[in-house]
């Protein structure tokens, strides 16, 4: 499996996927500031990575502090979390791991523990949230190759694989399992302008397991569909709002509004960490806006004149009336979903007891 991120000794070493496909070149964070970093600038990203991330950042900051005294200690780990919240607004895994660390934090804080038993709680509830994200994209997979047939054409967009998660990958990971099973998939992989994470990352995550990959821009997706050609889309999230209105990658919602014109299945797949209970519906997810240069050069090469304006929201939001359903790894959620997702979480928080 693709080794997104992961411990080596008292570092994080993750993949620099702004250089991929081109050159696979390891990055090694040795404080919480140079994770913050990586997320900031899209060394890691994708919703689920990006959580994982800022659990390791923070363990790992924590892990280094020099502070004297439990409360100095509690000082940085707050300004530690802080400082990871700072780095992308949209994807709530992001939020969802901070929140998760800072309840360990309280946990061990209440227990009265030192500052190395606490930083150890730390890293020991950071390696957590890394592995149940691949178990999560594992049993993801299995619920959505059941929704796939044998010979379907799947379309995607961005990269919601391995890369963007501890491994394995939501809506790749759907794919995956549809291919582990023997069934035959061919997968259109939009090339998701404009920080190209279909043509550089899907495809070369997919094209290096040996599944059957196509790029196209995306303004081919409607062609494709209209001709037949698509059976099947599949995506990930950065956020689902409780009405299941759902924030990714910047390009979703024109592909869901073709899927629904061309009666094409479209299914989001992320785990519960994606789904944010808080935020009523869409209208209230906020939307990153990235750097104009991404849009204005490719590389170094200028593709706009200069002194042109230029928008770069990186995500949208596909209303929850376009969502066939949503895949998790605690089933597949169908409309209406403040009610099916709602349930979701009720019955996770029975079963935990
Ligand atoms: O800007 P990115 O590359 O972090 O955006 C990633 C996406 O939009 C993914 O589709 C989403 O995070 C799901 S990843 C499993």
């Amino acid at each position: 499996m693709l080794p997104t991120i992961e411990w080596q000794g008292d570092t994080i070493v993750m993949v620099d996927q702004r250089k991929l496909p081109g050159q696979e070149i390891y990055v090694r964070c040795r404080t919480s500031q140079e994770v913050a970093k990586a997320i900031r600038t899209m060394i890691i990203r994708g919703a689920p990575a990006i959580g994982v991330a800022a659990g390791m950042g923070i363990a790992l900051g924590m892990r280094r502090s020099t502070a004297k005294g439990t409360k100095q200690f509690a000082v940085e780990f707050q300004k530690t979390c802080d400082m990871m919240a700072a780095t992308r607004p949209t994807a709530v895994n992001l939020f969802w791991a901070i929140d998760r660390m800072k309840r360990t934090f309280a946990e061990g804080a209440q227990a009265g523990e030192s500052a190395d038993e606490l930083a150890d709680r730390l890293e020991r509830e950071a390696r957590a949230i890394h592995d149940e994200d691949v178990a999560s994209c594992k049993a993801m997979g299995a619920f959505g190759a059941s929704l796939v047939a044998d010979g379907s054409r799947v379309l995607t967009h961005c990269n919601a694989g391995a890369l963007a998660t501890a491994g394995y990958g939501s809506a790749l990971g759907v794919i995956r399992a549809a291919v582990e099973q023997g069934k035959r998939i061919a997968v259109f992989a939009d090339e998701t302008r404009p920080f190209l994470q279909g043509s550089r990352l899907t495809a070369w995550e997919l094209h290096r397991d040996g599944i059957n990959t196509t790029v196209i821009t995306e303004s081919m997706a409607g062609p494709l569909m209209r001709a037949g050609e698509i059976d099947f889309v599949v995506v990930g999230a950065d956020r689902i709002a409780a009405n299941g209105d759902t924030a990714n990658k910047i390009g979703t919602y024109t592909v869901a509004v073709l899927a629904h014109e061309h009666k094409i299945p479209f299914y989001v797949a992320a785990p519960l960490s994606t789904i944010d209970l808080a935020t009523p519906d869409g209208d209230h997810i906020p939307i990153e806006e990235r750097d104009q240069r991404e849009v204005s050069h490719l590389g170094a090469s200028r593709l706009t004149p200069v002194g042109v304006k230029i928008r770069n929201p990186a995500f949208d939001v596909t209303p929850h009336r376009y969502l066939t359903g949503i895949i998790t790894e605690r089933g597949i959620f169908r409309a209406p979903f403040e009610v099916s997702l709602k349930k979701a979480f009720e019955d996770r928080a029975l079963q935990a007891g």
